[in-house]
C-alpha cells in the first residue's frame, strides 16, 4: 500500500489531535478479558515459595492458588493456566495423571470455590519425570532417546484426568508428534467431546524458558529439548506444526515465546485465522522485572506496550505472568 501521491490531502496528524480522537481510530485494544495467568501449584498449606529469577511468581499450595485466582478473577482476568510441582518424580511421570495429583486437587478446589473462573491445565510430563524431559526416555549406548508414541498414552491419560477433575480446557505443551489427536481421542472416548484443546503448536526450543524451569523444577538432567521443540530460525516449520495441530483437533493454537516471535504469531494468525494465543514466557518477564528494579525502564509502560504488540501481531489470547498487574493498570487507565 502506497498512499503518498495517491491521496495528496492525507495528513496523519489530523487524527491525533485529541485522546478521544486517537481512541476512535485506534486499531488494537488490550483488555484484561484477553489475559491468562499461569500459576504453579505444589502440595501443602499456606505455602508461598518465591522464585529467585521471577519476582512476583510463587510456588503456591492449593489454598494459596485459590486466593491468587480469586484476586485475578476480581481484576477481570478470566482464566488461569495451572502447572504442577509434584512431591515425587519418577520415570513414568505417575504424578501427572494420578487422580489425587496436585493439579487435579487444585482444579477441584478452584472449580468448587470459583466456578466462573476458566481453569486451563498445562499437559506435559517434564515436571513429573525424574530426568526432566517431556516424554519417556530410553537410554542406550548411543545416548538417550525420547520415545514419541509411548509418551502419547501418558499425555492422553494426563489430559483426561485433568478434565475428570473439572478442567475447562487442556493445553498440551510437550511437542510430541500426534499428541493433539491422542488427547482428542481420549477426551471424546471419555465423554468430554465438548472440552477444548489449546495446543502449544509452535513452541520453539528457547533460552527464554530458563526461569520457568527453576519454578517448575523441570530442567532436563541431560541433553536438551531440541529433538522435540523447534529451531528458532524455522518459520515455515512453525506453520506446518500449526496446520498439523489444527488437523488433529486443536481449537486454539499457541505461539511461544511471544515477543521474539511476533512474526510467527502474525503469520499463524493470517494463515489460519484460528483463535491464537501468545505465551509471554518466563525470561520475557524476568528481563522486564530486572530492568525495572534497576530503574532503567518504566515497567508499566513497557509491559503494556509489549502486550499490545502481541495483540497487534495477531494474538487473541495472551498468557502472561504480568496478567494481574496489567489488569490493574488497564483498570486505572
Ligand atoms: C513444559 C513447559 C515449559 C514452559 C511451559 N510449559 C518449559 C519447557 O518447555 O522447557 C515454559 C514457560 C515459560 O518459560 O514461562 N514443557
Amino acid at each position: 500500500m502506497n498512499f503518498v501521491g495517491q491521496f495528496p490531502a492525507y495528513r496523519p496528524r489530523r487524527l491525533r489531535q485529541s485522546a478521544a480522537l486517537r481512541r476512535l481510530v485506534s486499531e488494537t485494544q488490550l483488555n484484561a478479558a484477553q489475559l491468562v495467568l499461569p500459576l504453579f501449584v505444589r502440595s501443602g498449606r499456606k505455602v508461598r515459595r518465591p522464585i529467585q529469577a521471577m519476582p512476583g511468581v510463587f510456588q503456591l499450595s492449593p489454598d494459596e492458588i485459590l486466593r491468587e485466582a480469586t484476586r485475578a478473577h476480581h481484576l477481570g482476568v478470566p482464566a488461569v493456566l495451572l502447572f504442577g510441582i509434584p512431591d515425587k518424580k519418577d520415570a513414568k511421570a505417575s504424578g501427572a495423571y494420578a487422580a489425587k495429583g496436585i493439579v487435579q486437587e487444585a482444579v477441584r478446589l478452584l472449580k468448587k470455590e470459583l466456578p466462573q473462573l476458566l481453569v486451563i491445565t498445562d499437559v506435559c510430563l517434564c515436571e513429573y519425570m525424574e530426568h526432566g524431559h517431556c516424554g519417556i526416555v530410553q537410554q542406550s549406548r548411543s545416548g538417550a532417546k525420547i520415545l514419541n508414541d509411548p509418551t502419547l498414552r501418558l499425555l492422553a491419560r494426563t489430559a483426561a484426568s485433568h478434565v475428570e477433575a473439572g478442567a475447562d480446557m487442556v493445553a498440551p505443551s510437550d511437542m510430541m508428534d500426534g499428541r493433539v489427536r491422542a488427547i482428542r481421542g481420549q477426551l471424546d472416548a471419555d465423554g468430554f467431546a465438548e472440552t477444548p484443546i489449546m495446543s502449544y503448536a509452535a513452541k520453539f526450543a528457547s533460552a527464554f524458558y530458563g526461569p520457568f524451569r527453576e519454578v517448575a523444577e523441570s530442567t532436563p538432567k541431560f541433553g536438551d529439548r531440541r529433538s522435540y521443540q523447534m529451531d528458532a530460525g524455522n518459520a515455515e516449520e512453525a506453520l506446518r506444526e500449526v496446520a498439523l495441530d489444527i488437523q488433529e483437533g486443536a481449537d486454539i493454537v499457541m505461539v511461544k515465546p511471544a515477543l521474539a516471535y511476533l512474526d510467527i504469531l502474525y503469520r499463524v494468525k493470517t494463515e489460519f485465522g484460528y483463535p491464537t494465543a501468545a505465551y509471554a514466557v518466563s525470561a520475557e518477564h524476568a528481563m522486564v522485572k530486572a530492568a525495572a528494579a534497576n530503574g532503567w525502564i518504566d515497567e508499566r509502560a513497557v509491559t503494556l506496550e509489549s502486550l499490545l504488540a502481541m495483540r497487534r501481531a495477531g494474538a487473541d489470547i495472551i498468557i502472561t505472568y504480568a496478567a494481574m498487574d496489567a489488569a490493574r493498570w488497564l483498570k486505572e487507565g
